[in-house]
């Protein structure tokens, strides 16, 4: 029995070609009023038409109201560090105090404190806390979440991560993508003799990919690559065992400073680049060149009080395919909160709300290789949707921080229900 979603007061299809979007591509977001959505009972749209017509079509079928709110793609959240244990918050404070993110590294905290909390953890703990963190996501109509490994750095602890990734996407009603990213930095116990950084990359290269790959658990590798933490050429040997592995690429690249990391996700045909705030004209250009998708999170930039955000302009100008993503970690973006992520694309990035919206759905599913399945609404896309409590679609980003998703779908089925309309 088909589900109709009726009674909407727009909605945005996403709808085009089943790829990235770029140039003036990425500012059709499809935006249609006056019509509704049928899904079939194998999860996905069988029809975009008005209510009357879909009600004609499918007699019977069971009725959802829209309330006259707007109905969405679920958002495509391509990067985060969703599998983490305590909470980071002192760090904010002392970057406040002018203290640099990796100056906190260098003094052993940042990543080194998440990597010697998530050590003592069982798997049971830290799939209860993610669980309630990804329920916290979904609660603002993502839908889909990329969750990297990375604060784990031994063989154990990096398999045990990417275990409990697997089992909550088997638990949880949200698509989850997992990510190795054992290069998240280099462990401090590689850092003084006898043992070696070298060491530590013959040991992501030769035993932990191998490993990953074998069980299957992970779809992308990932690198910090980033002046301070991995060099290009250590981030290349990495990135060529994946790939060798059968693994797809994504570069944690030209975050805080200049590193041609960007040249590099380009040269390796990396799926996507992320961060990006640093860049050059050459790095934009080598994206276009590839294709690579640009994955921006601003709002790791305005939690750590930096004021440079990525040239998302200059990009999509060159005709990169912009995405924004949550960055969601204990450090640097703490936010579960994916409507702010559009507001800050709008007013830091200087997107419009049309690319702001591809950004968040199709070029998303593109970071992650799922253009073809998810991001849009349209006959034969997975029904991944979010429903909103606004009239227009463009009050989405305008509320910024508050909380105006009321429901939503994944595959079809509810994923996230309000317990009263906000
Ligand atoms: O994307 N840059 C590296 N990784 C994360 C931060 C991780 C952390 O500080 O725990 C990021 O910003
Ligand atoms: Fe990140």
């Amino acid at each position: 029995m088909p589900t109709l979603i009726l009674n909407l007061s727009q909605l945005v299809t996403c709808a085009g070609p089943a790829r990235a979007r770029r140039g003036a591509e990425q500012g059709d977001a499809g935006v249609r009023d006056g019509v509704g959505v049928a899904i079939g009972d194998d999860g996905r749209i069988l029809d975009v038409a008005p209510d009357r017509e879909l009600r004609a079509a499918h007699p019977g079928a069971e009725e959802v109201d829209g309330g006259q709110g707007v109905l969405t793609p679920g958002w495509v959240d391509s990067h985060t560090h969703a599998i983490f244990g305590r909470a980071r918050y002192e760090e904010q404070e002392l970057r406040a105090a002018g203290v640099g993110y990796l100056e906190i590294a260098r003094r052993g905290g940042g990543i080194h404190s998440s990597v010697r909390d998530l050590r003592t953890r069982t798997a049971d703990d830290l799939a209860a806390l993610a669980a309630a963190r990804l329920q916290r996501l979904a609660a603002h109509g993502t839908t889909t979440v990329e969750v990297k490994s990375g604060y784990g750095l031994s063989l154990e602890s990096e398999l045990t991560t990417l275990r409990v990734i697997r089992r909550l996407a088997a638990d949880l009603p949200l698509r989850l993508v997992p990510t190795f990213l054992g290069a998240h930095e280099v462990p401090l116990e590689y850092r003084e003799a006898p043992r070696t950084r070298d060491e530590y990359i013959a040991c992501v290269t030769e035993e932990m990919i191998p490993a990953v790959a074998a069980e299957g658990l992970a779809r992308f590798c990932d690198v910090f690559c980033e002046p301070g933490v991995y060099t290009v050429d250590e981030t290349r040997r990495v990135l060529g065992a994946a790939r060798a592995a059968g693994l797809a690429l994504k570069l944690h690249a030209d975050e805080l400073e200049n590193g041609a990391a960007a040249e590099l996700a380009a040269e390796l045909g990396a799926t996507s680049a992320d961060h990006l705030a640093a860049i050059s004209e050459s790095g934009v250009r080598a994206l276009s060149a590839a294709g690579t998708v640009a994955t921006l999170l601003p709002g790791t930039m305005l939690f750590l009080g930096r004021t440079r955000q990525a040239p998302a302009r200059a990009l999509i100008e060159a005709g990169v395919p912009v995405a924004l993503a949550s960055d969601f970690n204990p450090g640097t973006s703490p936010t579960v909160n994916f409507p702010l992520v559009l507001t800050l694309g709008i007013s830091q990035l200087r997107l419009s709300a049309a690319e702001a919206f591809v950004a968040a759905t199709v070029n998303g599913a593109a970071a992650l290789g799922l253009a073809k399945t998810i991001g849009q609404v349209a006959p034969g896309f997975e029904a991944d949707l979010a429903l909103f409590n606004v009239r227009d679609h463009r009050e989405i980003p305008y509320w910024y921080g508050d909380h105006r998703c009321v429901r939503s779908w994944v595959r079809g089925r509810p994923a996230f229900t309000a317990l009263t309309a906000s």
